[in-house]
């Protein structure tokens, strides 16, 4: 199944993308953590929405760590031209599986490297900092240190485009103040809204939002009002879910996680959906001040 085009495109860095893209995040073990139990089925998943016309795809080296680079590389290298890779640096996994922050110059260093050796590639076209100074959300915090290396980084020509992620907006300032911020990947979902004032700011700047966890993330979305809307227009509540951030803002591109093959093409069919305004209005109402959250 090709993407629809009815999603369109948006700019990231200097590339245009298909506003549908994947997140490889799910590929790695339980926890993000290991190898899969089913190597083969995570490949599937690579070469399918490669073939199906997906040309942005979201990695981290500490995905595993290093695990899931490394099934982009066996799956997809050498990489069609137009596929955009972007990753994300500036934590690390202890011998348990936790997420230990690593922003310093020389660990930053160190995952650029890790994320070339391992994708296989001269040249990253996208990283994004993760800002840690809280893993789970955004916490004010100077990003001056970091974004100047991964800036260093950028001019000895190791990286093209520079985005941030779990960030507040005084950090997406600091940060252009540094460098050109191509794109902001913070979560955001039908229930978690509190970027919606950020998004359309970005969206006026002409810069990429890019929501993690746009299907809930590790416990995805439940609630009654999607899924009647889901269920009145002949749509999985999964793709009514996806439809409703491609119609929130023309600068929301989507990178949905999956480790199945039936659920990315359950998802790539969200492009093709046009949500009229009163099941919007309905979706709105979800996370709406006072509303029972799903
Ligand atoms: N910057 C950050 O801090 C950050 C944090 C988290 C994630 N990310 C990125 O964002 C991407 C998306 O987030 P995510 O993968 O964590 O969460 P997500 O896309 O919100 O949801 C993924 C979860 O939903 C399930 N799922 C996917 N499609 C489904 C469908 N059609 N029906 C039912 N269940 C479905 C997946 O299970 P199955 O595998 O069984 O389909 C998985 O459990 C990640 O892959 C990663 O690249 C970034």
């Amino acid at each position: 199944m090709q993407i629809s085009d009815r999603a369109g495109t948006f700019a990231l860095g200097d590339r245009t993308v298909k506003r549908m893209g994947y997140g490889a995040m799910q590929l790695a073990g339980p926890g993000v953590f290991g190898p899969p139990k089913d190597p083969a089925a995570a490949i599937a998943v690579l070469r399918e929405a490669v073939a199906s016309g997906i040309d942005h795809i979201d990695t981290s080296d500490f995905y595993g760590p290093h695990v899931t680079n490394q099934i982009i590389r066996e799956a997809l290298h050498p990489y069609p031209p137009h596929l955009t890779i972007v990753t994300k640096v500036s934590a690390r996994r202890g011998a348990d599986g936790s997420w230990i922050p690593a922003m310093s110059p020389a660990e930053l260093t160190q995952a650029v490297h890790d994320n070339l050796r391992n994708l296989r590639l001269d040249v990253l076209e996208v990283v994004n900092l993760r800002s840690m100074f809280d893993v789970h959300g955004p916490a004010e915090g100077s990003l001056e240190e970091p974004l100047t290396a991964l800036a260093d980084l950028q001019r000895q020509g190791l990286i093209r485009h520079i985005g941030l992620s779990n960030v507040t907006p005084t950090q997406i300032r600091e940060g252009r103040r540094i460098c050109e911020i191509v794109c902001v990947q913070n979560q955001y979902n039908l229930a978690q809204r509190a970027d919606d004032a950020l998004i359309d700011a970005l969206a006026r700047d002409g810069t990429a939002y890019v929501p993690f966890f746009p299907l809930g993330g590790f416990t995805p979305l439940q609630s009654s009002a999607l899924s009647a809307v889901a269920d009145r227009l002949g749509h999985t509540p999964m793709q009514v879910a996806l439809a409703w951030l491609l119609r929130r803002a023309p600068n929301i591109l989507l990178i949905p996680g999956t480790s199945s093959v039936a659920h990315l093409r359950e998802n790539l069919g969200a492009a093709r959906i046009e949500l009229p305004d009163d099941a919007m209005t309905k979706l709105d109402a979800i996370a709406a001040p006072g509303a029972c959250r799903p």
